[in-house]
């Protein structure tokens, strides 16, 4: 039987040859916001693994949007300038398609990078001021954030909306906004960070609003053609958290903003959230979603190997699957898994001597 890994999707316009994808994995290796030659390699290398679509790390759109002093951005032109370059590598070099996640850590920002600890940035390690829904902070010894404003969430709005029409300039194929992970968005959504008493706070329906006005915003400017999805919370793994239900109401809510796919994710929202550790973590969640919500969706943690990818998709289970890890331990996972499921992938003419030959036995020439 064909691998249900290895069919064809269709996300908007974007017709991707199989249901695999990169995940976004930030790298902590910018130039104040500005991509580097890090990123040209490692998304370089990646766009030749085998996943269809490639997703760039959580990029902010505003500079104090930024997790660490190392977090990409998409904020300026030097920032812009410096994402058209990696895409036009990996284009020429690469197969895989390009798309990219917008991003604003809000209370989680100002952050040490993970090798530095990963603790709130010390009074001599330049530190910026945090905004959130409310002021309440991600945990002991983290920063205070400072409500928002209806201006800050004017120009937090705007900010996605202009990096959106940035990285459409620099090239990418597709575009996923972070509500995730306890980032600005989702940070806005559950109600563990988000206590407002204006209309942006309170029933599930007042805490999504602002998260859907990005992205409606944000689909304003993007092209039908172009997949616009989004990183949702599938629990926060805490009481009084949000559940998976919740998730799918707000998957169903972004699919009526005009959103094509949601990946979904879950926890991360306060310090205290203790999330399972087990293979395939969020797929019941993600399988929830897709069921109900009726949205392309996407399963991400804890996909380790390729029966697990294909169990997920042949079941039905979700439309695509994201991995993360296992491609910074096997940066051709998606090469080894067409080779163990009978299928096959796009490679650069200068490797397409590895297979399928190969693996027929075919004699290897010099
Ligand atoms: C190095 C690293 C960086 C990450 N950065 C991001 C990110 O930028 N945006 C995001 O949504 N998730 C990020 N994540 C989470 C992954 O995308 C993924 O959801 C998580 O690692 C679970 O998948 P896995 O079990 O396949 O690793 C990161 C994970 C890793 C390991």
């Amino acid at each position: 039987m064909p691998s249900a890994l290895f069919s064809p999707i269709k996300l908007a316009g974007l017709e991707l040859p199989n249901r695999i994808v990169v995940s976004p994995m930030c790298q902590y290796s910018a130039d104040d916001g500005v991509a580097t030659d890090w990123h040209v390699s490692h998304l370089g290398m990646l766009a030749n693994s085998g996943a269809a679509l490639l997703v760039v790390e959580a990029t902010g759109v505003e500079r104090r949007g930024r997790i660490t002093h190392g977090c990409t951005g998409i904020y300026s032109d030097d920032c812009e300038a410096a994402m058209a370059r990696m895409v036009a590598h990996c284009r020429r070099y690469g197969v895989a398609k390009l798309g990219i996640q917008l991003a604003h850590a809000g209370r989680k920002a100002s952050a040490a990078r993970p090798w530095e600890g990963a603790q709130a940035l010390k009074s001599g390690d330049d530190p910026w001021e945090t905004i959130g829904p409310s002021a309440i902070p991600f945990g002991p010894n983290w920063h205070t954030p400072r409500e928002m404003t209806a201006d800050d969430m004017a120009r937090v709005r705007d900010a996605f909306v202009d990096a959106a029409k940035r990285a459409l300039r620099a090239g990418f194929d597709a575009i996923e906004l972070h509500g995730a992970h306890g980032y600005l968005l989702h940070s806005f959504v559950s109600p563990i960070s988000n206590r407002r008493s204006d209309g942006y706070g309170g029933s599930l329906a007042a805490r999504m609003r602002y998260p859907l006005e990005v992205a409606q915003a944000v689909r304003a400017v993007v092209p039908k053609s172009i997949p616009l999805g989004a990183r949702i919370t599938g629990t926060d793994w805490l009481d009084g958290g949000l559940t998976p239900d919740d998730a799918v109401t707000f998957a169903k809510a972004l699919k009526g903003a005009g959103l094509d796919f949601v990946c979904v994710s879950s926890g991360a929202v306060s310090s205290d959230a203790r999330p399972a550790v087990a293979a395939n973590v969020n797929v019941e969640f993600a399988a929830q979603v897709k069921r109900e919500a009726e949205i392309a969706t996407r399963a991400v943690g804890m996909i380790v190997t390729p029966k697990q990818a294909e169990g997920i998709i042949a079941d039905g289970k979700a439309d695509m699957v994201a991995l993360a890890r296992g491609f910074l331990h096997n940066p051709h996972w998606g090469w080894h898994a067409a080779q163990e499921l009978g299928a096959d992938v796009a490679r650069p003419p200068q490797y397409a001597r590895v297979a399928p030959k190969l693996w027929a036995g075919a004699a290897m020439r010099d």
